[in-house]
């Protein structure tokens, strides 16, 4: 098998290794795709100051994030049907991100429940919420997330309603999936995906098949957000949310500085400047384009991270560099996972955190925290 060393490298075989319904609602964003393309693109356009002759000996690119240090500031974004990228995947990636030192965020959308995920990792991990239409459930679910010993509460405002991917809607992708003829010819080219689903039991929602009032053989992620998500979402509800859970809160899908200073006002500890992988609002500029208005507005109230678009270490360098304190990574662990599961996500890791490192040397810095507007070039 060829040498591993970049992310593009994982891209290539989980698109290889994955079913193409799953591997497709990874790597997409919605209609024409322009903001998803955006949110990677804008990191090649900014360019670093290369510095030489620094004593770079010493190193380090641990990073806080609510208060607590990490390996580097990145986590592990939460993102739905994990489990269906690679048997078990919710779990086999937070055990990654806990061998690592990152955090790892679990979604409600996952395939291995919130129980299933704490019996099976020592520390403890955060979980996303979505408001659905049925708060005793939600209550339910983030009474759930505390009995897990769950650290953190990220809660997703920018989906309310869901954007059309179209491939999602061609593949008919469902969780378990539907075994049409076409399904089932794809998956027979995907022997090594197959054999880990038919090993496990966990082939569907995990936090709401059972759990939630009449939802017994939810498939489909589009079928659920139709009935269940709820568009009435108000700030008040975030409150709401803030008072049932009572621990540290993190609001995901900021992309406005008047969003992001009402979301400062309400004492939340992290805001994340997200457009949801471009999967939501096709024609939102990249989360990185609006990063420094939303840091400005939010005027050190509470941290300000950044989510969409990073590949690799060095883009994980420059959301630093434009004041993210950390960084979230969604479909490149994905690609891991989906290429070769734990190791893969590992793999990841790994080399995100190499090219941070040696991003951070060229430089000429030794600390992220040194890390800021002067490494950028300005021409
Ligand atoms: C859900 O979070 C999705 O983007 O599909």
């Amino acid at each position: 098998m060829k040498v591993i060393t970049c992310i593009e490298d994982l891209r290539v075989l989980h698109q290889r290794r994955v079913p193409r319904m799953f591997y497709d609602y990874a790597e997409s964003g919605s209609w024409t795709q322009s903001t998803f393309r955006r949110n990677a693109e804008v990191f090649s356009e900014i360019q670093l100051r290369q510095r030489v002759a620094k004593d770079i000996s010493q190193r380090s690119i641990e990073g806080q994030m609510l208060g607590e240090t990490w390996a580097m500031p990145v986590a592990l974004a939460p993102t739905g049907l994990t489990g269906m990228q690679h048997a078990n995947g919710e779990i086999l990636a937070a055990q990654a991100a806990e061998a690592f030192g990152v955090p790892f965020t679990l979604s409600t959308m996952s395939i291995c429940s919130i129980e299933d995920v704490a019996a099976n990792t020592q520390k403890p991990f955060w979980f996303q919420l979505y408001v659905m239409k049925d708060r005793e459930f939600i209550s339910a679910l983030i009474q759930r997330a505390k009995a897990a010993n769950c650290s953190a509460l990220v809660l997703t405002l920018d989906l309310q309603i869901i954007g059309q991917r179209h491939k999602d809607v061609k593949n008919q992708m469902t969780a378990p999936p539907k075994l049409t003829l076409t399904n089932l010819i794809n998956m027979a080219t995907k022997p090594r995906w197959c054999m880990g689903m038919l090993a496990t039991r966990r082939h569907s929602f995990g936090n709401v098949v059972g759990h939630a009032k009449g939802v017994e053989n939810l498939t489909s992620l589009s079928e659920w957000s139709a009935e269940q998500l709820d568009p009435a979402l108000s700030w008040d509800d975030v409150a709401w949310v803030q008072e049932q859970w009572g621990g540290k809160l993190i609001l995901k899908g900021i992309m406005d500085s008047e969003d992001a200073g009402i979301a400062a006002g309400l004492g939340v500890d992290a805001i994340i400047v997200s457009n949801h992988g471009g999967r939501q609002l096709d024609g939102a500029p990249a989360s990185m384009d609006v990063l420094p208005d939303v840091i400005d507005a939010v005027a050190g109230r509470c941290e300000v991270w950044l989510d969409g678009g990073i590949r690799s270490g060095q883009d994980v360098f420059k959301a630093k560099a434009m004041g993210a304190e950390g960084t979230l990574i969604g479909k490149a662990f994905l690609n891991g996972l989906g290429a070769l599961g734990k190791i893969g996500v590992t793999q990841c890791l790994e080399i995100i955190a190499k090219e941070l490192d040696l991003t951070m040397a060229f430089c000429g810095k030794t600390k992220l925290s040194e890390v800021g507007g002067d490494v950028i070039w300005r021409g």
